[in-house]
């Protein structure tokens, strides 16, 4: 059941409700589960061993009408520090990248996953966060949401096989 479940839309979170200034309302914290993407995207996948938690995927502003992208033209900026890029990639891991060494991390496609999000979500709640928040507040995100734990409180967990009625009850204690 959890090799199915890809990405999970944990939460929305309310926090710019209708500012003048601004051009999304909410934001979408999205969460993946590895042994999901793998499966699903067997030719794509190179990390081994996967992560066993849920990963992030990324954080998405919308505004009602849609899912906002490609905002602004501000690049990303590449993380110059291997041990910066170590403790991004502990939850924001490219799954579609392998790991990199101390001496290759520079590499453009090691940051390619980060890159997409920020150009293409991110970009859009610039005006909210700027590049360094966008990322360490994604990261604050994850640290205070850990999905496998939400499910174990509705009986979930990898390798169990819950009905469709139990997996929408444990989407009740998400809301809590
Ligand atoms: C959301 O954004 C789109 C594209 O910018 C715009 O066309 C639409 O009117 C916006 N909707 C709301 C509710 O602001
Ligand atoms: C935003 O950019 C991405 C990557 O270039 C592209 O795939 C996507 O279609 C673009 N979205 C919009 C709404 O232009």
């Amino acid at each position: 059941m959890m090799g199915i479940v890809f990405k999970l839309v944990l939460l929305i979170l309310m926090l710019c409700p209708l500012t003048i200034n601004s051009s999304f309302q909410y934001l979408t914290f999205v969460q993946q589960w590895p042994k999901g993407y793998c499966t699903t995207n067997p030719s794509r996948c190179q990390r081994n061993p996967l992560p066993t938690v849920f990963t992030v995927h990324g954080l998405w502003p919308g505004n009602f009408t849609k899912i906002l992208q490609n905002c602004t033209k501000t690049a990303y900026t590449p993380l110059q520090n291997f041990q910066d890029w170590n403790n991004r990639n502990l939850r924001w891991p490219d799954l579609a990248n392998p790991s990199p060494t101390m001496q290759n991390f520079h590499q453009p496609r090691f940051q390619s996953f980060w890159k997409h999000e920020w150009t293409k979500h991110g970009t859009c709640s610039e005006n909210m966060y700027p590049q360094a928040t966008y990322f360490s507040r994604t990261i604050q995100l994850s640290q205070g949401h850990n999905i496998l734990n939400y499910l174990a409180t509705g009986n979930i967990s990898p390798g169990s096989n819950p009905t469709v009625r139990t997996f929408r009850r444990s989407g009740d204690y998400t809301q809590r």
